[in-house]
């Protein structure tokens, strides 16, 4: 072949990979795109089945209250009655269901607290914060109950 077309076999073989190419991205889509993947959106929707089936962590507070009516009325009124019973005993869904499953965690008073209130430039100015001098070697709930803690220490 001579003329301006001479080198055109070139071209067709680079084209020819690229769509040997394009066929083998479809065959990999459709053999490991999970096939109700897209039905509603951009995800898959026995995944809600699946995750349902999985077992529950958190309780959530209402549960606790069920039981432990007593911390939440000594948390009325406080700055901490927002916190999540969890947020601080961790997640504890085996206990709510039977008491005796699962131990909960006490928090150590000493270490635990300065996690939310040691000072912390990152934090907003509006956060109280402590340094770790202010407990003087003390557990902080020596002075501050856990559950009201600006009502001083439990009674
Ligand atoms: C079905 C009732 C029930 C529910 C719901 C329940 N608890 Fe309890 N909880 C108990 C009993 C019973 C004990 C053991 C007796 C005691 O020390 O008061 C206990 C003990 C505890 C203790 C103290 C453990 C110790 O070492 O003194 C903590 C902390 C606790 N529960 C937190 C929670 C939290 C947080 C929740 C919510 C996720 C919760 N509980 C839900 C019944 C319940
Ligand atoms: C800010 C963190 C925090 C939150 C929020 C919190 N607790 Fe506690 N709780 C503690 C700590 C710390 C102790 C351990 C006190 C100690 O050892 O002196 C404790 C102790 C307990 C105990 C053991 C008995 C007692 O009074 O010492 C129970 C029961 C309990 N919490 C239940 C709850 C429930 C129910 C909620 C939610 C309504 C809750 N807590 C929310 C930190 C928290
Ligand atoms: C999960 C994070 C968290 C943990 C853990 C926590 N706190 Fe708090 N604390 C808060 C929040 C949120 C407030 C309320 C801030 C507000 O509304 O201004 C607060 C408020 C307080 C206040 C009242 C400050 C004031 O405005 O007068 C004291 C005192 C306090 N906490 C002590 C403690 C102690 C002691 C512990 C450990 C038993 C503890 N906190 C653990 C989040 C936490
Ligand atoms: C020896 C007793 C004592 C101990 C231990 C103690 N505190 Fe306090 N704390 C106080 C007193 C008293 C105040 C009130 C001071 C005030 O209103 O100016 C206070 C205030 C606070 C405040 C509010 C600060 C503010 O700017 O208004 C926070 C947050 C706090 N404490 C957290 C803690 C934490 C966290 C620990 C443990 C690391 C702890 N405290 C240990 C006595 C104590």
């Amino acid at each position: 072949m001579n003329g301006p077309l001479r080198h055109a076999r070139h071209l067709i073989r680079v084209a020819a990979l690229f769509v040997g190419l394009f066929v083998v991205f479809l065959f990999a889509k459709a053999a490991l795109v999970p096939k109700d993947f897209g039905l509603y959106g951009h995800y898959r929707p026995s995944a809600l089945a699946a995750n349902t089936t999985r077992e529950l962590s958190y309780a959530g507070r209402a549960a606790c209250v069920d039981c432990h009516s007593d911390v939440e009325e000594s948390r009325k009124g406080s700055k901490h009655a927002r916190i999540g019973c969890e947020a601080c005993h961790g997640p504890l869904a085996r206990h709510a269901a039977d008491p005796g499953a699962q131990a909960p965690v006490k928090p150590d008073p000493r270490a635990f607290c300065l996690g939310c209130h040691a000072q912390n430039v990152a934090r907003p100015a509006t956060f109280k914060q402590v340094d770790a001098e202010h407990a003087q070697g003390e557990p902080c709930s020596t002075c501050h109950g856990p559950h009201a803690p600006e009502k001083g220490p439990k009674p």
